[in-house]
């Protein structure tokens, strides 16, 4: 079947018509002509690959990666990052449309490199073979470089393999600094030797022991400190965290606040970056290692208006009052009813919420909207060559 691809669905896939159905080709891209196979049918879709390119677009280009479409990790690098970026701010603007009859404010997409951005990989081990496991499978397949991760995860991935070869590793995890001067390597399985990585490693953490003298690396994000750790939290993309930190920063100073929340904070890295702005922030996060390093991080700052509270915020935020700035930063998942009938109860001056995942933001937004006038929405293009993207909002109480 020749088809003429339309546009694309929220996960990258080409979108055409076949017999009044909607139809998602894989690797297929607006305005190419291609010949399709149909690989499902159900009573609503169908799913097709394709067999063949007649006209192919100018936005395509060649993928990088030799292990594209098999590790599962990137679901665009076939196509321009303008192209990309262009998907990504089509895609908030439908679903905010859609589902929160939002279509203003949304403002273009912040967008840096495309490549060697990240930070913090994992690595699963199998039969001494290093790599990531395949879409929805335990299927390995071994790899030699990560073109999403930074330059430094990239240079250890060899001696991880002959480390590999010596011991029955499962899972490696690697996080750099932000400057890549300094790195963390937590392994997981049956360690019998491990002295050769040692020299290339600031802190080495086998199981759960650590086994240099730090546990932690220490980065920069403008002027603040944070620990890294094995387990807590840490934003993935070196360069468009300080960004997106910085807007919330500069909504701060527009305006002045007194008493700040900072729900699901993490390592408290947002509530720190803007304390020296307000009177006091409380961060709240359920994860102990992460409220561990955001009580180190209020030290390393040597901040005296900050606290952190380990506790589910659905939990405990029934217990604020006389709040003016409440942010969340909240999993994919988004608000729990609860916390956002607790928020409305509140009744914050004004709500930065920050989202990784724009159904649930919609919903969210749909709900707020009704007393909050949504001032602003700004994408970043924080996890490229994906289909995911983070989202920035100010919303002001009407
Ligand atoms: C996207 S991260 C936020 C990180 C942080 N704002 C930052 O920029 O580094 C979401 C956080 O929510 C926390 N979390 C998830 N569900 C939670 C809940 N019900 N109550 C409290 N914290 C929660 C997780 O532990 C995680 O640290």
């Amino acid at each position: 079947m020749r088809v003429k691809i339309e546009k694309l669905d929220n996960f990258g896939r080409g979108i055409t018509y076949l017999n009044g159905k909607i139809a998602f080709i894989e690797n297929a891209l607006p305005n190419e002509e291609v010949e399709i196979e149909i690989v499902k049918e159900t009573k609503k879709f169908l799913e097709g690959k394709v067999i063949k390119y007649y006209e192919t677009s100018k936005e395509r280009i060649d993928v990088a990666c030799p292990y594209y479409n098999v590790c599962g990790g990137c679901d665009l690098e076939h196509i321009s990052l303008a192209l990309e970026n262009e998907f990504k701010e089509q895609k908030i603007k439908n679903i905010l449309q859609k589902f929160a009859g939002v279509s203003k404010a949304i403002s273009p997409i912040e967008t840096k490199e495309a490549y060697s951005y990240r930070n913090k990989i994992t690595f699963h081990v199998k039969n001494k073979k290093i790599g990531f496991y395949k879409n929805n499978s335990n299927d390995l397949i071994e790899i030699d470089y990560c073109l999403l991760a930074n330059k430094k995860i990239n240079s250890l991935i060899k001696p991880l393999k002959e480390l590999a070869q010596k011991n029955d590793l499962v899972e490696i995890m690697i996080r750099t600094t932000n400057d890549e001067k300094e790195v963390l390597i937590h392994l997981k399985g049956n360690v019998s030797t491990y002295e050769e990585i040692l020299p290339l490693v600031d802190v080495l953490i086998i199981n759960d022991k650590v086994v240099t003298n730090s546990s932690s690396l220490i980065t920069k994000i403008g002027t603040k400190s944070y620990h890294l750790s094995a387990t807590s939290f840490f934003q993935v993309n070196k360069e468009l965290t300080k960004d997106l930190y910085d807007e919330v920063l500069n909504a701060v100073k527009a305006n002045s606040y007194e008493k700040v929340l900072d729900l699901y904070c993490g390592t408290g890295s947002i509530g720190l970056y803007i304390s020296d702005y307000v009177k006091t922030v409380i961060g709240i996060d359920y994860n102990e290692a992460n409220i561990k390093d955001a009580k180190e991080n209020k030290k390393l700052n040597k901040s005296k208006n900050c606290e952190f509270i380990c506790a589910k915020v659905e939990d405990v935020i029934d217990n604020y009052s006389d709040i003016d700035l409440i942010i969340v930063d909240p999993p994919r998942a988004g608000l729990k009813k609860s916390a956002l009938d607790t928020i409305i109860k509140i009744k914050p001056r004004c709500l930065v919420y920050i989202s990784c995942d724009v159904i649930t933001l919609a919903r969210d937004l749909n709900f707020l909207k009704e007393k909050y006038k949504i001032k602003m929405i700004k994408p970043f293009n924080m996890f490229p060559r994906t289909y995911h993207l983070e989202s920035f909002c100010i919303l002001n109480l009407k």
